[in-house]
């Protein structure tokens, strides 16, 4: 049994997951309500929030499972990218843990934990595919050859689109974070409403920045009483913008590595307009979207585990080598 542990942004999670892959339980602990005052997450609030969360989501989790941490074979733990205080907390209790244990730990990188929320049971994508990566902090098409790693092909050249969803929200005066926020009011407005720009840059990568000017010049010009009347439309429009730059680009892709097999991961693909747009693509269930530690235990069955007390200078990085 692999204990996995996530804490690279504001969710504070934990799982207990199968070496074939099933889940006997994923805990996750969302910051989100003592961050929406701020209107984003602060590193530092977050860092001590996951410091007072990780052991109790521990708890937690083994309480669900029924389990002990008799039961728990490796520990596994992101490692990187993300905040870097918060991505110490989950390091330090992972180390901690396996080190009182005498088990080995497993690094993982965030990003391919995104990609490994699609090789849970009980209905495994089994690779080769081409991935979209879309959360708060990436927007990645991957070339996802097996389990074990991903090449990228393009990136966002600005924001993410998690992001963008984001910050449009807060234009529109919808809550934090903003991505579910619009999706719902999306479903009430006309997207063919307002035109909004969807940028078209060279290659496989992406820019969503001129799109959220966009939308600020667009609030701007209506004025208070015109947004509160037309929030639903601007809603509907903006959020059509973005899944159609994420849908050309990712079916763009496909074409030219001759990809068979399409898959979206990340925080955005739990968005119901990208999901409905890409109906054949592989998708995690909307739980395994965001950030979860479900997913870091499943990549961590693909990736080599240091062994007992070898680990104990191991550090966290913050952004990604490539
Ligand atoms: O993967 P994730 O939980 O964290 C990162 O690794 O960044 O992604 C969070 C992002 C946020 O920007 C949030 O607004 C977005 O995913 N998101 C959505 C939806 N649910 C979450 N975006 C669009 N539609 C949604 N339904
Ligand atoms: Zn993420």
């Amino acid at each position: 049994m692999i204990l996995g542990l996530e804490t690279s942004c504001d969710e504070t999670a934990a799982a207990l997951v199968t070496e074939d892959g099933y889940i006997l339980a994923n805990v996750v602990s969302s910051q989100a309500e003592l961050h929406a005052r701020y209107g984003g997450i602060v590193p530092e609030v977050a860092s001590r929030r996951h410091l007072e969360l990780i052991t109790p989501v521990i708890r937690e989790t083994l309480d669900e499972a029924r389990s002990s941490l008799d039961d728990v074979e490796r520990v596994a733990v992101t490692r990187g990218p993300g905040l870097i205080g918060a991505l110490l907390v989950g390091l330090s209790a992972a180390k901690a843990l396996a080190w009182a244990r005498g088990l080995p730990l497993v690094p993982v990188d965030h990003l391919h934990g995104h990609v490994a929320s699609l090789f849970l049971q009980p209905d495994p994508a089994e690779p080769p595919f081409l991935c979209l990566l879309a959360s708060g902090g990436h927007t990645l098409l991957l070339d996802v050859p097996d389990h074990h790693g991903f090449r990228v092909l393009g990136t966002t050249l600005d924001d993410a689109a998690g992001e963008a969803f984001d910050k449009g929200a807060r234009l529109l005066g919808l809550g934090y974070p903003g991505g579910a926020e619009i999706d719902r009011l999306a479903r009430e407005g006309d997207p063919e409403a307002f035109e909004f720009p969807v940028a078209r840059v060279p290659g496989l990568d992406f820019s969503f920045s001129g799109l959220k000017t966009a939308l600020l010049y667009k609030v701007r010009e209506l004025g208070a009483d015109e947004l509160e009347r037309r929030r639903a439309d601007l809603a509907a429009s903006y959020q059509r913008a973005i899944v159609r730059a994420l849908v050309e680009r990712t079916e763009a892709a496909a074409e030219q590595t001759s990809a068979e097999r399409i898959a979206v991961v990340g925080g955005v693909a739990a968005n119901s307009e990208l999901r409905a747009s890409l109906p054949r693509a592989a998708l995690a269930p909307l739980e395994l979207c965001t950030d979860n530690a479900a997913m870091i235990a499943s990549a961590a069955r693909y990736v080599e585990e240091i062994p007992f007390a070898r680990y104990l200078a191991l550090d966290a990085y913050a952004s990604s080598a490539a």
